[in-house]
C-alpha cells in the first residue's frame, strides 16, 4: 500500500517518548475512542510506551490538523516476526482517510520479509473495512472470557485452601525482591508468545507503579524456594457505570531448569 497524502493533516514520526502534551493528546483521543466504541483502542503495552524513553524499537506515528491530534498508531519493531502494530482515529476525525493514511505509513515502515500485523480491539465493524481494503487477512483472534460471580461464596468461604502439591507453598509478590525470578518464570512460560515472553524489567517496573498494581494479587507457588507458577490479578475499578472487573491478568507456570550437577570439588 503506498503512503497517501491528505491536504489538512500531517503525519509525524517520533522514537522514543512522545512530549507530555501529546501523550495526554493521544490517551483524550483513545479515551473518547473508547467511550464512543464500548471498547478500548490501544491496550496497556502501547499505553505505558507512549511515555518510555528506554524502547528504542518503538515507533510512534502522529496525525494532526489544525484543531490538534486526531490519530496515533504505535509500531513495535522489537517484535521478533510479525512487527506489531496498533491504531486509533479520534471519533471527531473519522471517515477523514486517516485511517487508511496511517495505515499506508505503517505498512511503509515494515522491511520484508517482515509482515505488518495491527492489532484491531472488539472486532469492530470500521476496523473489519479498512483491514478488508487493505487486504489485511485475520491471521490471530484473542478471547477474553468472562464468569459472573454474582452469588458465589465470597471472603474466607472462597478463600478455602486449595490443595496444593506436597511441598508447595504460595505467597504473595514482595516488590524489590521477587522480579528476576517471576521474569524468568514468565519468559519460560511464554517462550513462544510473541507479546507476553518479551517483558523486561523495565515492563513489569512499569506495571508496579500503576494504581491498579497489588502485589497482593500477585500470587507465587513455591517449593523450597523455587518459583514453579504464579497468577496474577488485576482488578479493574467501578467508574460508576461499569461494575469492577477482575481480570486473570497474566498465569503462568513451568519446571525451573534442573539444578546443576555439582563435580568434585
Ligand atoms: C478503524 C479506524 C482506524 C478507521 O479510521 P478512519 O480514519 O475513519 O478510516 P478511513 O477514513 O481511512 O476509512 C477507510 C475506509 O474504511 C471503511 N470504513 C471506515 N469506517 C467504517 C465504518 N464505521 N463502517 C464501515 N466502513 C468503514 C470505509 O470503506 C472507508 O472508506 P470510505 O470512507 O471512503 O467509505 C477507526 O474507526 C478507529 O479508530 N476505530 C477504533 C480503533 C480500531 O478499531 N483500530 C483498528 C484498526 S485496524
Amino acid at each position: 500500500m503506498t503512503p497517501m497524502a491528505l491536504p489538512d493533516v500531517r503525519i509525524e514520526t517520533v522514537r522514543g517518548a512522545l512530549a507530555p502534551g501529546t501523550v495526554a493528546d493521544v490517551r483524550s483521543i483513545a479515551a473518547a475512542a473508547a467511550t464512543v466504541d464500548g471498547v478500548a483502542p490501544l491496550s496497556e503495552q502501547p499505553l505505558l510506551r507512549l511515555d518510555d524513553a528506554t524502547d528504542a524499537e518503538v515507533v510512534h506515528l502522529i496525525a494532526r490538523d489544525d484543531d490538534g491530534v486526531v490519530g496515533y498508531a504505535q509500531l513495535d519493531l522489537g517484535a521478533p516476526d510479525d512487527v506489531s502494530s496498533e491504531l486509533v482515529v479520534a471519533p471527531s476525525a473519522r471517515r477523514r482517510g486517516i485511517g487508511t493514511a496511517l495505515l499506508a505509513r505503517l505498512g511503509a515502515s515494515v522491511e520484508p520479509p517482515r509482515h505488518l500485523a495491527v492489532w484491531a480491539h472488539g472486532d469492530l465493524p470500521a476496523a473489519r473495512a479498512l483491514a478488508a481494503q487493505a487486504d489485511l487477512p485475520v491471521v490471530r483472534e484473542l478471547w477474553q472470557m468472562r464468569l459472573d460471580l454474582t452469588g458465589r461464596p465470597t471472603g474466607e468461604a472462597a478463600r478455602a485452601a486449595p490443595a496444593l502439591p506436597a511441598g508447595v507453598q504460595v505467597r504473595a509478590f514482595v516488590p524489590a525482591r521477587d522480579e528476576e525470578p517471576w521474569l524468568r518464570l514468565n519468559a519460560r512460560a511464554f517462550a513462544h508468545h510473541p507479546e507476553q515472553g518479551r517483558m523486561t524489567r523495565a515492563d513489569l517496573d512499569a506495571r508496579e507503579h500503576e494504581s491498579w498494581f497489588d502485589p497482593a494479587g500477585l500470587l507465587l507457588a513455591e517449593r523450597d524456594g523455587r518459583l514453579l507458577a504464579a497468577v496474577w490479578t488485576k482488578v479493574h475499578a467501578s467508574d460508576g457505570a461499569k461494575q469492577a472487573v477482575g481480570e486473570l491478568y497474566v498465569v503462568g507456570g513451568g519446571p525451573p531448569p534442573p539444578a546443576r550437577a555439582r563435580g568434585p570439588p
